[in-house]
C-alpha cells in the first residue's frame, strides 16, 4: 500500500511554502521574497532565500534548492512518501492509500522498516531488563546500584541485551523479521567464515550490556549505545550502533527529544559528555540537557540545537587535563553564533558523581551559581598560568583572541576585547591587532560565496531596529556609512569630474563626527587628499591604527553581502541593483539622514538645556528649539517617504 496520487494532488495544492519552511527557519521579508540564515550551514550572513511567488527556496552558501517538499526532505531527511504524509497531517488532509508495486513497496518501505526494526528491539532489550531474570540481576541491578529509578530508565526507554550469541537474532527471525533488515538497522553483525556463534558467521551486536536507545527528534529509536556490565572486561566500555539509513552520527544528539521542550522553555540547554551524565541531570530535574557523546559537536548538531535555543551551557568535569583539551571544541559552537556559558565542577567529579553526590536541589544551585560566561572562564584559566609564567602570556593571549574571533557579532567581540584586557592586563589595542590578524588571515582563506542582498531593503530592516537605540547609537551608525562609503568609492564619479569624496566631504564640512575613530579617519582621509592621495580601505588596513582597521574590516566583511549572485537574477528574473549604479542617492540619503539624525541629537540635548535653565534663560533655549524643529521638518521632509 502507497499514499494515493488523489492524496499526492490534495497536499500538493495545499502547500504553502512560506508556512511549512516556517515551521524550522525564521523567515524575514525582504522585498519579494524571505531571507533567512540558512538552516544547511553554519553562516553568519544569510543566504536563504524563499520566494512565495515561485514556490521555490534556494540556499546560497550550499546551492541547495526547490519546493517545499524537497525542503523537508532535505532538512529532516524524509522520503518522499513521509514528506507527503506530515504534509497531509499538517494541513488536516485525509491520506487515501493505493497498491504500489512490489518494486516501489521495496524502495519506498525500507527505511520505515528500520525503525520498526529498531523499535522491535528495544521493546525486546526492554522487556529483557524488566522481566528476565538475567535482566533483572545484571542489568537492573547494576542501574539501580547506579542509583537511577524507575522513572529515569521510562524516560530513556533503557533496556538490557542478553548474554547470549544471538538470542535477539532468533527472535527476531521467529517473529517474522527479514534478516536483511535486522542487518541493515545494524543490530547483528556478519563476518563471513567467522568461528563466533558456533561459525555460523552472524551474531548479535549487544551482548551482555545495558541498552541505551538514541531517539530521533520525532522519538523514534534510530541507535542503540550499549554498555558493558561486567567487570575488568576487555571490551570498549561502549559499542554503538553503525550509520545506518536512519541514523547519521554527526546530526543527532543524545536526549534530545526528551529535552527539547524544557530546551525551548528555559532557552538553554547543558551540554554533558555522557550518556549516564544526561539521565543524571534529569533525575536532578534538570531536562534541558543534551550529550556530546564524549565527542566535540559537529556543525549539524549545532545548528540541531540553534532550532531549540541561543544558548548553551557547557558543563565541565574537574579533570584540570581534560578541560584544556575541550576547549578547542567550543570555539565550534561561538561560530555557530551561540551564547557559550561553562559550569566548572570540582575535582574529580562528573555530572553523574556530582548530581548524585549532592542531590537534585544543591546540585541545581551549585550550576546556577557556578555558571560563567565562556570567554570569562577560558580567559581566567589562562591568566592564571601566566601569572605563574609570564612566558606563557603570548600563548594565553593567542588562544583566548582565538575564541572571541570565533564571535561573529563584532560590538560582541568588542566588549570581551575590553574584558580579557582586564583580565589578562594587557592593553587593548594588542589584543585588537591580534583579533585583526587572525580575522584577516581567515577571510583571505575563505571562498567568497555568491551572497545576494537588496541593499536597501537591508537597511530598512536596520532602521526598523533604530526603535531601540538612542540617538547617539543611530548618529554613529550613519557616521560609520559616511566612512564605509568614502573608503569604498570615494574616487567614483557621481557626476562628471565629480568624485564622491569631493561631495561627501563638502556635505560633511556642516557636520561634526561624534565618534572618535570615524573623526580620526576622516581627518586622516582630508589630510592624505591634501598631499593628492584618496585613500581606500586598503590605505587604512596597511597604514591605520587597529580601531581604524577594526571598522574598516567589519564594512568590509559585511559588504561580501552586497554581493549580487547573478544566478539568483536569472532564476528569479529579479533585478537587485548594484550598490555601485545607485551611489549617488546611497550618499545623498545617507547625508540626509545624518543631518536629520544630529538634529534630533542637538533637539534632544537642547530640551535638556531649557529644562535646567533658569528663568529668564529659558526663552533663548525656546528660540533654539523652534528652529531647530524648522530644520528637523525639511529633513523630513526632504527624506520623503524614506522611512526615518
Ligand atoms: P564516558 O566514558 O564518560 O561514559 O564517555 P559515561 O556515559 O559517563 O558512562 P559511565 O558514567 O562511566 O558509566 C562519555 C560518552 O562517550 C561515548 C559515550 O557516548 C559515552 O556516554 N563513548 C565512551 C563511546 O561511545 N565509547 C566508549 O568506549 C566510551
Ligand atoms: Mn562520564
Amino acid at each position: 500500500m502507497g499514499l494515493s496520487q488523489q492524496t499526492i494532488e490534495n497536499v500538493k495544492s495545499q502547500i504553502d511554502i512560506l508556512d511549512v519552511i516556517g515551521d524550522f527557519v525564521s523567515l524575514k521579508k525582504v522585498g519579494q521574497s524571505y531571507r533567512a540564515l540558512s538552516p544547511f550551514t553554519n553562516e553568519r550572513t544569510p543566504s536563504f532565500f524563499v520566494s512565495p511567488a515561485k514556490g521555490i527556496f534556494k540556499c546560497f552558501s550550499t546551492g541547495k534548492g526547490g519546493d517545499a517538499i524537497s525542503f523537508l526532505m532535505e532538512h529532516e531527511g524524509w522520503s518522499y512518501p513521509e514528506t507527503i504524509k506530515y504534509l497531509a497531517n499538517k494541513y488536516g488532509i485525509e491520506i487515501i492509500e493505493d497498491e504500489y508495486t512490489d518494486e516501489q513497496i521495496l524502495h519506498q518501505n525500507e527505511r520505515d522498516s528500520l525503525y520498526i526494526a529498531m523499535n522491535f528491539a528495544k521493546e525486546y532489550y526492554k522487556h529483557n531488563l524488566l522481566h528476565t531474570d538475567e535482566g533483572k540481576n545484571i542489568g537492573l541491578s547494576y542501574f539501580k546500584e547506579r542509583g537511577f529509578n524507575d522513572n529515569t530508565l521510562d524516560i530513556f526507554e533503557l533496556g538490557y541485551s542478553l548474554d547470549q550469541w544471538d538470542h535477539f537474532l532468533k527472535y527476531a527471525l521467529e517473529k517474522g523479521y527479514q534478516q536483511d533488515i535486522i542487518e541493515k538497522a545494524g543490530l547483528v553483525i556478519k563476518k563471513e567464515g567467522s568461528s563466533q556463534n558456533g561459525g555460523r558467521g552472524i551474531y548479535d551486536r549487544f551482548r551482555g550490556r545495558a541498552i541505551f536507545p538514541i531517539h530521533n527528534l520525532s522519538g523514534k529509536v534510530i541507535a542503540f549505545g550499549a554498555r558493558v556490565l561486567k567487570n575488568n572486561s576487555k571490551q570498549p566500555k561502549y559499542i554503538n550502533s553503525p550509520e545506518t539509513d536512519i541514523y547519521y552520527k554527526g546530526k543527532n544528539l543524545y536526549g534530545l527529544y526528551q529535552a527539547k521542550q524544557s530546551v525551548r522553555q528555559q532557552d538553554n540547554v547543558y551540554l554533558v559528555e555522557g550518556y549516564t551524565d544526561v539521565m543524571s541531570l534529569v533525575q536532578s530535574g534538570i531536562h534541558n540537557v543534551v550529550a556530546s557523546s564524549g565527542t566535540s559537536l559537529s556543525d549539524d548538531q549545532i545548528r540541531l540545537l540553534r532550532r531549540f535555543t541561543q544558548n548553551v551551557t557547557v558543563v565541565f568535569d574537574g579533570d584540570q587535563a581534560g578541560i584544556k583539551a575541550s576547549l578547542r571544541g567550543i570555539d565550534m559552537i561561538l561560530s555557530g553564533d551561540l551564547n557559550v556559558r561553562t559550569v566548572l565542577l570540582p575535582e574529580g567529579e562528573d555530572p553523574d558523581s556530582y548530581s548524585k553526590k549532592l542531590g537534585p536541589p544543591a546540585f541545581q544551585k551549585y550550576l546556577e551559581q557556578e555558571i560563567q560566561d565562556f570567554i570569562t572562564f577560558k580567559t581566567g584559566l589562562y591568566a592564571e598560568e601566566a601569572a605563574k609564567d609570564p612566558l606563557k602570556k603570548a600563548e594565553a593571549i593567542r588562544e583566548v583572541i582565538e575564541s572571541i574571533s570565533r564571535i561573529p557579532d563584532p560590538i560582541k567581540r568588542t566588549v570581551y576585547i575590553k574584558q580579557c584586557s582586564d583580565q589578562l592586563d594587557i592593553e587593548e589595542s594588542v589584543l585588537v591587532a591580534e583579533q585583526n590578524k587572525i580575522l584577516l588571515k581567515r577571510k583571505a582563506g575563505k571562498r567568497e560565496y555568491d551572497v545576494i542582498s537588496d541593499i536597501i531593503e537591508e537597511k530598512e530592516a536596520t532602521r526598523r531596529s533604530y526603535k531601540n537605540w538612542d540617538e547617539e547609537e543611530i548618529v554613529a551608525l550613519q557616521e560609520k556609512e559616511s566612512i564605509r562609503l568614502l573608503l569604498s568609492y570615494g574616487y567614483n564619479e557621481i557626476e562628471e569630474k565629480h568624485h564622491l569624496y569631493d561631495y561627501l566631504l563638502e556635505e560633511l564640512e556642516e557636520v561634526e563626527f561624534s565618534t572618535p575613530v570615524y573623526k580620526e579617519i576622516l581627518a586622516l582621509f582630508k589630510k592624505e587628499l591634501a598631499q593628492g592621495r584618496v585613500i581606500d580601505a586598503m590605505y587604512i588596513l596597511q597604514h591605520g591604527t587597529e580601531n581604524m582597521k577594526s571598522e574598516v574590516i567589519d564594512f568590509e566583511a559585511n559588504s561580501e553581502r552586497y554581493l549580487v549572485s547573478s544566478n539568483w537574477q536569472k532564476q528569479f528574473n529579479i533585478y537587485v541593483p548594484e550598490e555601485k549604479e545607485i551611489l549617488k542617492q546611497v550618499t545623498f540619503t545617507n547625508i540626509l539622514r545624518l543631518k536629520f539624525r544630529v538634529i534630533r541629537k542637538l533637539i534632544k540635548q537642547n530640551l535638556q538645556d531649557l529644562k535646567n535653565a533658569p528663568l529668564d534663560e529659558q526663552q533663548k533655549f525656546q528660540k533654539i528649539h523652534a528652529n531647530l524643529k524648522k530644520s528637523e521638518m525639511e529633513f523630513a521632509k526632504l527624506l520623503g517617504n524614506v522611512a526615518v
